[in-house]
């Protein structure tokens, strides 16, 4: 038996892994643990808001369909229902944290409500055009406070550590916690607890162009599936349609919350306002992976390098008001936003697939919950919602803390594990082919693997992943690691399973749409991978 300082490791300090530590440490010990600082996640970068049912002229029941449809009814019916029906009591905690939304401006005025598209009511509360910024402080400050949790930044977790890994190996796929490298010493950490969360976000650094932070490398996705659990629906990469297009701010987002507040979508050499050609209904509020793949087929019929938003008929005081920090982050590009249109493009945004786990946020293996974008819950399904999925974190998060909680007693303290092997490998003496292989392997994605897809496309992505992965495998055998190689052999992995997911599907649906197989199959079905 090993004698442990943590309870419960969580890995990741976004909305998803703060949530549950908040739960835990009523009671437990919780060790957070973060690559590189511990706001580094997608959660500080969000900004448009969390959707919930809070007027009165909403139902849970308009927000149901509204996700499912948008979803292309690939969603867990069960799981939209659990979550959405959560999400008003979800944002009366960050309210209790302190989390500033914005109000109506009437004394003691309700909650500002905006909209984004495929909403068919105004329902996401925000803070400004900057949520995620103001959520990851409260939830910071919180668990800061707390005597129960210890955060750790500057641990890039490799791998979780399963039964393998115990000194007398049991056979099982139970899981021990992680080990970590400690980015400061270089020294690698196994930290052992008795429960843990995985809550390490998206994979959206898969690609050439993404809205996601830099460490958004698909490690938890990766970690689970090479310790045998399940991942499903990788092959649903949602795709934001406005990414600001600036040569030296490559992945600056536009909310989609401007499309909310009356911004036109326009090709810039005939000012058309072209949405009326692929969605006359919905225009520029038809779910996400309609207008991206308009804003593609714009840039790529007419030539373009990108295509325009606009704003500017507003009045500059309500664009001011709705939208400070995109207004000044553009001002200081040279891009008035009250007067001008914004160039923008679409952009790899959100990992819909992820590690399979329940409604209790249990993955395959034992000792192992997972919550956030890490994971595939059901909630979004072919393409997610905006805005849903700050609120997937929070709920999931609680639902990982209450299943812990439940089951606390049946959980056996954790055995004796080894310490992480260093004995047969060296310092490396050639980083290049770690930034040659990140490059390459986020190009093909782009072309091969991107808005739209062929078969054709996708085996050539699958040949080049075949070939980098002898060679991966073979530096990662040899040199001691360090984040960058822990990092890319995550993203080759996590390729790995976005094509071989995209290979499966043989019908366009949602996010994925092949030029090979148009159709929607009447049936929807989940592309379920077991390791
Ligand atoms: P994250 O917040 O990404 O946190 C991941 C954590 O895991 C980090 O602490 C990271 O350090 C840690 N981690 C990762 N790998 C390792 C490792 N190997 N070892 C140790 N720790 C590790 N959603 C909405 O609902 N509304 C929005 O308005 C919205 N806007 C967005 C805007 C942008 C620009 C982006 C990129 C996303 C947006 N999203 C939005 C999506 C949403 O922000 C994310 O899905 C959500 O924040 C994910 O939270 P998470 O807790 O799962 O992961
Ligand atoms: C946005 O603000 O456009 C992003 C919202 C989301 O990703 O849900």
């Amino acid at each position: 038996m090993t004698d442990t300082p943590h309870d419960v490791l969580i890995i990741g300090s976004g909305a998803a892994g703060l949530t549950a530590a908040l739960a835990l440490a009523q009671t437990k010990r919780v060790l957070v643990l973060a690559k590189g600082s511990l706001d580094s996640g997608s959660t500080a970068w969000a900004q448009g808001g969390i959707a919930a049912v809070l007027d009165e002229g909403d139902t849970f029941e308009n927000h149901i369909r509204d996700t499912m449809i948008a979803g292309a009814g690939l969603n867990d019916r069960e799981t939209v229902e659990f979550v959405i029906e959560q999400a008003p009591a979800a944002i009366d905690r960050l309210c209790e944290l302190g989390v500033p939304f914005n109000r109506e401006k009437v004394e003691g005025g309700d909650l500002h409500l905006t909209r984004e598209g495929g909403h068919s009511h105004r329902r996401i509360v925000h803070v400004n055009d900057a949520t995620g910024w103001a959520v990851q402080a409260a939830l910071l400050k919180a668990a800061e406070e707390n005597p129960n949790i210890t955060l750790l930044a500057g641990q890039s977790c490799i791998d979780l550590i399963t039964a393998r890994n115990q000194q007398d190996y049991s056979g099982s796929g139970r899981v021990w916690g992680a080990y970590a490298l400690d980015e400061a010493s270089g020294k690698v950490v196994a930290h052992v607890a008795r429960a843990t969360v995985l809550a390490a976000g998206g994979a959206g650094r898969v690609y050439l162009f993404s809205t996601a932070p830099r460490g958004a490398t698909g490690d938890g996705i990766a970690m689970a599936w090479r310790a045998g659990a399940r991942v499903s629906n990788m092959e649903m990469m949602q795709f934001h349609p406005t990414c600001l297009y600036n040569l030296e701010v490559k992945n600056f987002l536009i909310t989609e919350a401007v499309r909310g507040e009356g911004g036109h979508l326009r090709n810039p050499v005939t000012s058309e306002r072209y949405m009326e050609r692929y969605d006359p209904d919905r225009m520029e509020l038809a779910p996400r992976d309609i207008v991206a793949r308009a804003n593609d087929d714009q840039i790529k019929r007419y030539g373009l390098d990108y295509v325009h938003l606009d704003i500017s008929h507003q009045s500059p005081e309500f664009v001011m008001e709705h939208f400070p920090t995109i207004h000044e982050k553009l001002l200081g590009l040279g891009i008035d936003m009250t007067k001008e249109p914004i160039p923008v493009v679409p952009a790899q945004h959100y990992t819909c697939g992820g590690v399979k786990i329940g409604l209790d946020a249990r993955t395959d293996l034992p000792g192992l919950w997972a919550a956030g974008e890490c994971t595939e819950s059901g909630l979004h399904g072919a393409n997610r919602l905006a805005s849903n999925s700050l609120l997937e974190c929070f709920v999931f998060g609680e639902a990982a803390a209450k299943d812990i909680l439940a089951r606390w007693d049946t959980l056996d303290a954790p055995p004796e594990i080894r310490a992480w092997d260093e004995s047969r490998v060296t310092d490396s003496d050639e980083e290049v082919i770690i930034k040659q292989n990140w490059t390459e392997i986020r190009r093909f994605m782009w072309n091969y693997v991107g808005i739209v897809r062929t078969t054709k496309r996708l085996e050539r992505a699958a040949h080049r992943i075949r070939l980098l992965r002898e060679e991966v495998e073979d530096y990662y055998g040899h040199f001691r690691v360090t984040t960058d190689l822990i990092e890319l052999r995550n993203l080759l992995e996590c390729a790995d399973l976005i094509v071989r997911s995209a290979l499966k599907r043989d019908e366009s649906r949602g996010l994925h749409f092949t030029l090979d197989y148009p159709e929607t199959s009447s049936i929807a079905k989940d592309t379920v991978l077991v390791p």
